[in-house]
């Protein structure tokens, strides 16, 4: 194909495919012809009296990320796989109908104030015990009944035209957690086909802080509908043990080769039967430091697709999409998300941390910055 062809034709399968859905013949033709790298606007519904866009920031090589001001959610990252076809890698949700259904499993959404599980909805702090709410049988999951992935996210495009800075500011009190929460989260789109998070926070008094984001991945882009035929690489000899609410027993234990050994790369499918209800735990990286490295490398053999995933932070949860089960409505497409349809890599600090005294601490005091970013980079293989 000539180059020119080649361009036009990734601008048709990126705008056919992309946020788009919905719009008459003509306007996609319009948007063919305008399709450049950038940050365009559409809207995607309205909540609590305020608009919901969705921004769809495209770089030079058409690959497109889109963001929506609900829980800060990404609603889909574009991406080609090893013959240049474009190909949506994350679940979601073709409107916002969708993503405000109950049983919504965080898709794509921004988590927080504790992202991950505190045992038995409590903790305590300088003294005072603080108490959640249960919203996942006796313990507390992902900031609660309203988390930072149900509210309303303010968002600003940024100088470049590559990122959107998202900020969100959690009065004090909001679903237990003391201090007002001051958070901005910048999402980029760079020339090298990485999306980068990053985080920051700022509080007004002591609280546990555990931001992070729930995309649900599956690098074949509607090809396969499980990621049982995925390849994982995660650079971690040890992860944090669960009891059967999957609260961390307080041990840290060596993956030496067993079912959780992911350091040289395999199938997630290949020792999944031997995990009881499939992958859903908290791994503890191998670093050498505190700055942005290598957790993680995900392969989809069929399109070459790949997904190398950079952290800061000491923790990854691999979540294998267990609870997935073909119920959810209003999906891209009207496509069933089936059990395993989709996996999440979520950096973090480790589950159940302000309960856990030999975790690394997730207490955030009054004139210290929350610093976390997440690089999600994608390229292709043979
Ligand atoms: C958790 C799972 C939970 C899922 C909800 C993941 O981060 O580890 O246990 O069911 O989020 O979608």
């Amino acid at each position: 194909m000539k180059k020119n062809n080649f361009f036009l034709f990734a601008a048709l399968a990126l705008q056919l495919a992309a946020c788009n859905n919905g719009d008459t013949v003509k306007e996609k033709e319009t948007a063919i012809l305008t399709a450049k790298a950038g940050i365009t606007e559409k809207p995607f519904g309205t909540f609590e009296g305020k608009p919901v866009i969705e921004y769809a920031i495209t770089n030079a090589s058409g690959m497109q990320v889109c963001i929506i001001n609900y829980g800060g959610a990404i609603s889909r990252i574009t991406t080609p796989d090893n013959k240049g076809e474009m190909g949506d890698v994350v679940l979601g949700f073709d409107n916002l109908d969708g993503f405000l259904q109950k049983g919504n499993p965080y898709f794509g959404g921004l988590i927080g104030r504790y992202g991950n599980r505190i045992a038995k909805a409590t903790f305590s702090l300088d003294g005072k015990q603080y108490t959640l709410a249960a919203n996942n049988g006796v313990n507390a999951l992902h900031g609660g009944n309203k988390g930072y992935d149900k509210v309303y996210w303010n968002i600003e495009k940024q100088a470049g035209d590559s990122s959107l800075k998202l900020t969100y500011t959690s009065p004090d009190g909001e679903e237990g957690y003391p201090g007002t929460l001051k958070m901005e989260v910048i999402y980029t789109l760079t020339s090298a086909n990485e999306l980068k998070i990053e985080y920051t926070a700022n509080t007004d008094k002591a609280t546990p802080v555990n931001l992070t984001s729930h995309a649900y991945f599956n690098l074949s882009a509607g090809a396969d509908s499980t990621i049982l035929g995925h390849e994982l690489m995660m650079k971690a000899a040890q992860y944090t043990p669960v009891d059967s609410t999957l609260i961390p027993t307080g041990k840290i234990d060596a993956v030496a080769g067993g079912p959780m050994d992911f350091n040289t790369p395999k199938l997630i499918g290949r020792d999944i039967a031997n995990v009881p209800g499939g992958y859903d735990h908290n791994w503890v990286l191998s670093r050498s430091g505190s700055g942005l490295e290598l957790a993680a490398r995900l392969v989809h053999p069929g399109s070459g697709r790949v997904m190398e995933v950079y952290t800061t932070e000491p923790g990854l949860q691999f979540y294998s999409g267990n609870f997935l089960d073909g119920t959810l409505t209003n999906t891209k497409g009207g496509k069933k998300y089936v059990w395993h349809g989709a996996l999440c890599l979520e950096t973090q600090h480790f589950p159940d941390s302000p309960n856990q005294p030999s975790f690394p601490s997730t207490l955030l005091k009054p004139g210290e910055t929350y610093h976390h970013t997440c690089v999600y980079k994608f390229s292709t293989q043979q």
